[in-house]
Order: C-alpha cells, then sequence, then structure tokens
C-alpha cells in the first residue's frame, strides 16, 4: 500500500461487519492527522492490539490511541453518552490520556435508555423468522427518531438543560405509554433521573463537544489528511444491504460526505477490509455459510465472537459474488484481506464465486432477502496450507498455496490486494508485493 498516494482515505467492511476495519485503521492512522467516524454508533467493536494489549473500542475512534491524532465522532454516528464515557475511563485507567485528541459533533445524535429498552422489547416481541438479531444497542431506534426528528435529541441540546429537560420529560412519558400498551412493560422509565444523569455526562464531556463539521473543513483547508472509519460492513447497510436484517445506518463509502461533513471530493482514496473467509453475526441469509464442522472449526481457531455482544459469529467461505458487488457499490480502490492465518491448517479452502438459482448463475446480487435465500453459491475449490501464518514476515514467506489464493481472490475481485493480515498485532502485517512488513511502519 503507498500510504503517501492515497490522499484523504476511507476504509470500510465490504462484508457484514467485523472485518478487522479497527486494526487497519489502527495501522494507517501513523500517516493521517485526523481519524473520522461518519456513520454507526456503540453497535460497533472495533479491536486494536498493540502488543500483549488489546483495546475494544465501540464509539471511540481507532486513532485514539495515538495522542498526536484528531479523533472526531461526526455528526452521522448515534452516540450513547454513558458508554462514550465509559470507554474514555477506560483508556485513562490503562494510562491512555483522551483529551482535545477527541472531538464530539454538536449535531451527532444521543442515544438514550428507551431506545436501548424498545430495541430490546421489540426483538423479544418478533417471532423467530422476523428478529433482526440486533446488537441492543438502541441503534435503529435512536435513527428512527433523528428521522421522526421531533422526538429526537443531539448533543447540542445538551447545552440548553431547560429545554432538555421539558422535551425529555414528554418524550419518556409518550414511550412508557407505548412500551405499557404494547408489551406490557411494567417498569417506567425515570424522566428526570435521564435528564440529571445526560447533564452530568455532558459536563464531564464538555471539552470534547465542538462543530467538528467546522473542524473538517478547516483540516481540509490546512491540508491535513484524514482517514475516515467506516463501521459495520456494506452487506449491512440500510440501502444495499440485505435489508430487512441489516443495521440502520449507511455503512457505504457514500457514507462519509454525508455523516462526516466534507464534499464528496475530499474522499480521494476507499480502502475495502474483507476477511479471509465470511462471519456474519445476527440473523439474515448468508449464502456460503458453513453450518458443519468446518464452521465450528473457523469459528474456534478465528475467535469469532462478537466484541460488542459476546454472541458467536457464524462462519462461512468467501463469497467473492457478494464482495464484487460492494466492491463496485464503495468505489473501492485497493483491499486489505485479513485473518489469512486463520485458514491455516485446512486441507482445501473454497470460495464462493457466483450463485446459480435453478441450475442458472445469477447476473446480479439478489435485492431481496427472499431470492437470497432461494440462490446456491458456486464454489471453486483451491489447496489449503499449513504453518503458523503469524511468524511470518515478508509476503514471500507465505505458503505457496496461501499466495495462491490471494491471487485467485484478486483475480475474482479485480482490485489490488495491497495488505495481508496474518495475526491480530500491528506486526503482522504484510505488504503484497515484496515490500516491508507494515508491522515496522505501525509500531511507533
Ligand atoms: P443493530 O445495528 O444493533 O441494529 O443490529 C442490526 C444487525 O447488524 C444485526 O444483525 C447485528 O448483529 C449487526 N451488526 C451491527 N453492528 C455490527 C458490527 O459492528 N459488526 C457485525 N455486525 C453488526
Amino acid at each position: 500500500m503507498d500510504f503517501d498516494a492515497l490522499g484523504n482515505t476511507c476504509v470500510v467492511g465490504l462484508q457484514w461487519g467485523d472485518e478487522g476495519k479497527g486494526k487497519i485503521v489502527d495501522l494507517l492512522t501513523e500517516h493521517f492527522d485526523v481519524v473520522a467516524r461518519f456513520a454507526g454508533g456503540a453497535n460497533a467493536g472495533h479491536t486494536v492490539q498493540i502488543g500483549d494489549a488489546k483495546f475494544a473500542l465501540h464509539l471511540l475512534p481507532s486513532g485514539i490511541l495515538r495522542p498526536d491524532i484528531v479523533n472526531i465522532i461526526g455528526p452521522g454516528v448515534a452516540v450513547d453518552l454513558e458508554i462514550l464515557s465509559e470507554e474514555i475511563e477506560g483508556l485513562r485507567a490503562r494510562q491512555i490520556e483522551v483529551g482535545r485528541n477527541l472531538l464530539v459533533s454538536l449535531r451527532a445524535h444521543l442515544v438514550m435508555p428507551y431506545h436501548k429498552k424498545q430495541d430490546r422489547l421489540s426483538e423479544a416481541r418478533r417471532d423467530g423468522g422476523t428478529k433482526i438479531g440486533t446488537t441492543a444497542k438502541g441503534i435503529g431506534p435512536c435513527y428512527a427518531d433523528k428521522m421522526l426528528r421531533s422526538t429526537a435529541f443531539r448533543v447540542a441540546d445538551l447545552s440548553r438543560p431547560d429545554d432538555f429537560r421539558s422535551r425529555m420529560k414528554k418524550v419518556v412519558s409518550d414511550r412508557n405509554t407505548v412500551f405499557a400498551a404494547l408489551y406490557g412493560d411494567d417498569e417506567p422509565l425515570d424522566a428526570e433521573a435521564i435528564c440529571r444523569r445526560w447533564l452530568d455526562l455532558a459536563d464531564g464531556l464538555a471539552t470534547h463537544v465542538t462543530d467538528t463539521t467546522a473542524t473538517l473543513q478547516e483540516a481540509i483547508a490546512g491540508g491535513k489528511r484524514i482517514l475516515f472509519e467506516g463501521a459495520q460492513g456494506c452487506m449491512l447497510d440500510i440501502h444495499h444491504g440485505t435489508f430487512p436484517y441489516v443495521t440502520s445506518s449507511v455503512c457505504t463509502t457514500g457514507a462519509v460526505s454525508a455523516g462526516a461533513g466534507v464534499p464528496p471530493s475530499a474522499v480521494h482514496s476507499c480502502v475495502g477490509v474483507v476477511k479471509a473467509y465470511t462471519t456474519r453475526v445476527g440473523e439474515g441469509p448468508f449464502p456460503s455459510e458453513l453450518d458443519d464442522a468446518t464452521g465450528e472449526w473457523i469459528r474456534e481457531r478465528g475467535h469469532e465472537y462478537g466484541t460488542t455482544t459476546g454472541r458467536p459469529r457464524r462462519c462461512g467461505w468467501f463469497d467473492a459474488f457478494a464482495v464484487n458487488y460492494a466492491i463496485e457499490l464503495n468505489g473501492i480502490t485497493e483491499l486489505v484481506v485479513m485473518h489469512l492465518d486463520t485458514l491455516s491448517g485446512l486441507p482445501e479452502v473454497k470460495i464462493c464465486t457466483n450463485y446459480s438459482f435453478i441450475g442458472r448463475n445469477v447476473s446480479v446480487f439478489p435485492p431481496t432477502d427472499v431470492q437470497l435465500r432461494a440462490v446456491e453459491p458456486c464454489y471453486e475449490t483451491l489447496p489449503g496450507w499449513e504453518g503458523n501464518l503469524s511468524e511470518v514476515t515478508s509476503y514471500e514467506q507465505l505458503p505457496a498455496a496461501a499466495r495462491a489464493y490471494l491471487d485467485r481472490v484478486e483475480e475474482l475481485l479485480g482490485v489490488p490486494i495491497t495488505l495481508v493480515s496474518v495475526g491480530p498485532d500491528r506486526s503482522a502485517t504484510l505488504h503484497r508485493g515484496g515490500r516491508r512488513n507494515a508491522g515496522s511502519i505501525g509500531m511507533s
């Protein structure tokens, strides 16, 4: 990966989330001045590992571990102030200072306790087939209020406590009525307690709150380099994902401009992150899913359990057909392949190259969940490889079969794979094409 040629860059996931974006954003930050989150909320779980220290970030941008980087939580993010404060305290307890290197947009919307409660209650009421399998972080209800407008609260509203209180009382009272009537809930939320808690949290976070849109405009005018950190993945996108089994935000590169507050022309490169196989957490169709011992083997070897919820992730073969759809939608300029080490030890590996329906290849990614459930995955089988890849220090040292696998994936996708990750640490990252180990760049 030619870091100098990237310009302002967005990093997005091309599968169903959990691709390993956190590690890549952390690795790239050395070459950037600003890291901005533009979508999603605490449903995200970005893991960054430095040596033996592991950091699970949910709301904080993954540049937060480097004190000289400005980290922005943009207007498009759904912000849970309780989780944000806990994350900041958690880092401080580990001697990582969070000060003016974190800025939160006044325009960002607030996730409130009734959003989380509604998320839980409405999921519990759905029967098996209609459950979405959300993270229960209140993301959908928060974005729903944002679209409704009159019932929404933004970070800026906390600077006018009287208005905040009076509007919050009305909203909480209405929610309590709905929860009781619809779900038989008999534990009404206390509006006054919520207001006190949120105004306290706002006091604690006041130094971080600002107009981040203006900050980004200044950064652009000053020639600073900006990294836009995606959350979730293309296949969970509200418009283009496997609806309705998706999240409630736009996860594709199209969201960078709207969610961060920059013109589309300010984004110069789009880096797509994929795992060497596929995972999905929550409900919804997954054509290349392995509901067998191999799927279980990948889950255990890859530690495929949710960073946010601890749920076991569903595992399957690499789906080149779905990733091709995601590459086109996102305008991906280069690819990073994660978790190649996880596949080491399998006698053979498969790549889903296409889907068929009643014996014929489909030509476009199925737009509905009914159609996606009806297709059959078409596989190509390649020889597997052995060995502990996390000890490999250059791309050329990878087993020939692992390189052949990546060559075939690249051929099917038509976009260069420029980085390959073979372990969680910054140092376990290989430049493709015989260039130096990215780990030496990442270690500062
Ligand atoms: P929600 O975003 O909590 O509403 O969940 C909607 C769907 O997106 C569920 O299937 C979740 O499991 C999935 N999801 C949300 N965030 C992530 C993530 O960061 N990684 C993987 N899946 C996610």
